[in-house]
């Protein structure tokens, strides 16, 4: 009889402890909404852009949505070290899912080994990484290279087989899948086009700072007074580089036909004001995606490996009338 009592005593002690483990672990526990804990780790690029802040704030109202994600936000800098040590501290602290907007396309397979080492499945967001599939669940963003080849499309409209075109290019981050992918599409989509030539072509960044320093120094150039197409790689070089028009006595829109990427308010402001001629939107907004994707891949469901963004393009003509539409 004694022996009985005390293995009833040792089993409820047991299974008191094995609810109490259960409810440290992400992976058992189950929040308000009924549905499994999450802790997402999400390693961001940085803060470069107009861009890049409507999808940092997007991502950060994932846990207003889905209380049971919880969620470890890291912003590199623009660095890519810092994006690895995020990454390696996420796996240390034993995350459910970690996402990766990765600042370039290369050397991410070590750290994403691990990650899949340490069983710890990853989302590649918005630009993607040059690694082998298998070491990511899913891929959430945009065509960069369509995105190009569409800004080529504005272009090639405006200004047909005939008229001369001599474009000043403003690229992205050197090695970032958005710079490499939006290069490669306009440059395969303007190929056939001998009136349409790319006459200076520098990176700035992302940043609006430096697209205004880099059209500065390419209209002081021997090439300047020629150029008369400016294709931006993202809005913010394109908002400085009108400034750096204007300051040189050039009417942007007019004396020079502007094209770039991404969609924010300030470049529907300008290009609604006659300053740029068109827009290829490029979608930031992708926490709600994010968050269903790192919830299916937990519990278990299948998952399309790459989901495209729906994106627009918008000329100057459709400008005033979306400018009140724009989330961003
Ligand atoms: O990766 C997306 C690009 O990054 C956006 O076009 C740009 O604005 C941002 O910095």
């Amino acid at each position: 009889m004694k022996g009985k009592k005390l293995i009833s005593v040792i089993a409820s002690v047991l299974l008191v402890g094995a609810m109490f483990a259960g409810c440290g672990s992400s992976k058992t526990a189950t929040a308000s909404n009924g549905k499994k804990k999450i802790v997402l780790g999400f390693a961001q690029v940085g803060a470069e852009s107009g861009w890049r802040t409507a999808e940092t704030n997007s991502i950060k109202e994932i846990p207003k949505n889905h209380p049971n994600i919880t969620l470890k936000f890291s912003d590199a800098q623009q660095k890519q070290e810092n994006q690895i040590k995020a990454i390696r501290s996420f796996i240390a602290q034993k995350v459910d899912v970690i996402a990766i907007d990765p600042v370039v396309e290369t050397g991410w397979d070590t750290v994403l080994k691990e990650a899949k080492d340490a069983k710890i499945p990853v989302i590649i967001v918005d630009r993607s990484v040059n690694s082998d599939q298998s070491l990511y669940k899913a891929f959430l963003g945009s065509n960069m290279e369509a995105e190009g080849k569409r800004a080529a499309k504005i272009v090639i409209d405006h200004f047909g087989k005939d008229k001369p075109c001599n474009i000043a290019e403003i690229q992205g981050t050197v090695g970032s899948s958005a710079a490499v992918g939006r290069q490669k599409g306009f440059n395969e989509a303007i190929k056939d086009y001998s009136n349409i030539k790319i006459v200076k072509s520098e990176s700035g960044d992302f940043l609006r700072a430096k697209g205004k320093e880099v059209m500065e120094a390419f209209l002081k150039s021997s090439e300047g007074s020629k150029i008369n197409c400016l294709w931006s790689h993202n809005d913010d070089m394109g908002v400085g580089a009108i400034q750096a028009i204007k300051e040189a006595g050039k009417k942007p829109g007019s004396d020079i036909f502007i094209v770039s990427v991404d969609g924010i308010k300030d470049m529907f402001k300008l290009m609604s004001q006659g300053e740029s001629n068109g827009i290829v939107e490029c979608n930031p907004l992708l926490g709600p995606q994010l968050a269903d994707t790192a919830e299916a891949i937990v519990e278990g469901k299948s998952i399309q490996k790459f989901v495209e963004s729906n994106e627009k393009d918008y000329l100057q003509d459709q400008a005033a009338a979306e400018l009140p539409n724009r989330k961003y």
